[in-house]
């Protein structure tokens, strides 16, 4: 038999109502009544429900429709009818079926499986309505972050993935062999970006990042994927008011564009509705106080860890941004404020509902000494970081950037447990399988 082609996908089955058309599908599930059968049919774009019924169709077909199992491949043709009881408010009565293949035990069934279960066959499990919903919402904030910067004069830069030194810090670099030289998997293109930055203005970047992170969290993974602005002329107070901008209009594209999705995973949307900008600020030293007050076990001149973060952003309906860390826990970029230099204009962006922090940003220093002095504190070496002198050398400027980790925006947006499901195929600890 010849193979038939497809006239049209699930989704634009509208377009053709009382017509004929042949749509290659999976079966999801079926069931039948010895005179009709109903097949649950997805095909990527949507749902729908092909009904077969027995005195219509020839003895072969019947018989193809009833050996039809989870996952089968097949090209279906039948006759669209408006039918506001199924969920896409059509339904297609079936003329023919073609199998391309029988499915022999497909492993992920409506019963409920374990995570690690659903790990090893993630590259199964990606087909299930809230693993593609997730994926679909994924894809509308990549669209909206780059339509945010696209609308606002930034250029696209793309930095190097592999690189010969550290941006934050050599704890967590993923080493591998250049030829004969040493090289890391980029942690930020940061420092890049800056150089684009003298080059072009307003720049931003959009790609994978690795920390050899010995974090088994709930927030952490090895490769995950960072949007880096970078701009000129631009100090820590017009940061955070582009950073609260920015996160408002990503939320509010999948408030717009991914209604069905939202709804597929059940997520709270009223939240999320109340993303908009201002953001609420609160100093690293107010921070402290407040914890402290609550019994936290915390000084100044400590890092935050996630119980920390959650308590703070608890007091709050949106994101909230602690501002001004101390200079010795942050990176050695980062510039100090001049008028109490122990801490630096930066902020961390803290996601409510406990999902911590989603971007980290700060000013950058631009004075050559101060740069040099910071060099020698953190024990960095000036030949790796030659390049980056001169771009305090030649026509140095105020700058200033931020890094949005997709991931944990994806988990907070969709109130995902963990971030393992936000990416089609998680690198974990110990996890680089399938
Ligand atoms: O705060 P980080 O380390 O900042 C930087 O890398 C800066 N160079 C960014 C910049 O200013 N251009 O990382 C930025 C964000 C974090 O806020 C977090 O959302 C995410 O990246 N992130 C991770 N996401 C998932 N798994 C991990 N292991 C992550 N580490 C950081
Ligand atoms: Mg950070």
């Amino acid at each position: 038999m010849q193979t038939p082609e497809c006239t049209c996908s699930i989704a634009q089955v509208g377009a053709y109502v009382t017509q004929q058309v042949t749509i290659g599908a999976w079966l999801s599930k079926s069931r039948s009544s010895g005179k009709i059968q109903f097949l649950q049919l997805r095909d990527g774009s949507g749902f729908i429900q092909a009904v077969l019924v027995k005195s219509e169709v020839t003895e072969e077909v019947w018989q193809a429709g009833q050996q039809l199992t989870q996952e089968s491949s097949l090209y279906v043709t039948g006759v669209v009818r408006e039918d506001p009881r199924s969920p896409g408010g059509y339904e297609l009565s079936v003329t023919n079926v073609h199998i391309i293949q029988i499915a022999d035990g497909y492993p992920i069934t409506p019963k409920e499986h374990g995570v690690d279960f659903l790990m090893d066959h993630r590259h199964l499990w990606l087909r299930s309505p809230r693993q593609r919903a997730i994926l679909r919402i994924r894809a509308q904030i990549v669209r909206a972050i780059q339509q945010f910067f696209d609308e606002r004069g930034f250029t696209l830069v793309d930095p190097p993935i592999l690189t010969p030194s550290s941006c934050e810090g050599t704890t967590n670099l993923f080493q591998t062999k250049y030829f004969d030289e040493d090289a890391y998997l980029t942690q930020s293109g940061q420092l890049y970006m800056e150089a684009a930055a003298m080059a072009l203005g307003k720049v931003y970047s959009f790609g994978p990042t690795f920390r050899a992170e010995k974090s088994k969290t709930r927030r952490h993974l090895i490769e995950f994927w960072m949007i880096e602005p970078e701009m000129a002329f631009v100090d820590h107070e017009q940061n955070l008011r582009v950073q609260e901008q920015f996160i408002e209009a990503i939320v509010q594209s999948v408030l717009a564009n991914c209604r069905d999705e939202l709804q597929t995973i059940e997520r709270d949307t009223s939240k999320l509705q109340q993303i908009q900008a201002p953001f609420p600020r609160i100093s690293y030293d107010d921070a402290i106080r407040f914890l402290q007050e609550r019994g936290h076990d915390i000084q100044w001149g400590d890092d935050f860890g996630a119980p920390h973060e959650t308590e703070i952003a608890a007091s709050y309906d949106k994101p909230v941004f602690i501002t001004c860390y101390p200079t010795e826990i942050k990176a050695f970029y980062m510039k100090p404020d001049p008028q109490r230099p122990e801490v630096v204009l930066c902020a961390d962006l803290i996601a409510p509902e406990g999902y911590g922090e989603i971007i980290g940003g700060s000013q950058r220093i631009d004075d050559p000494q101060l740069l040099t002095e910071r060099y020698e504190e953190h024990e960095l070496s000036t030949e790796a970081y030659q390049w980056y002198m001169d771009l305090r050398k030649y026509g140095t400027v105020p700058h200033s950037g931020f890094g949005l980790g997709l991931e944990r925006t994806v988990a907070w947006i969709c109130g995902l447990e963990h971030v393992r499901e936000t990416i089609p195929f998680p690198r974990l600890l110990y996890r680089l399988y399938p």
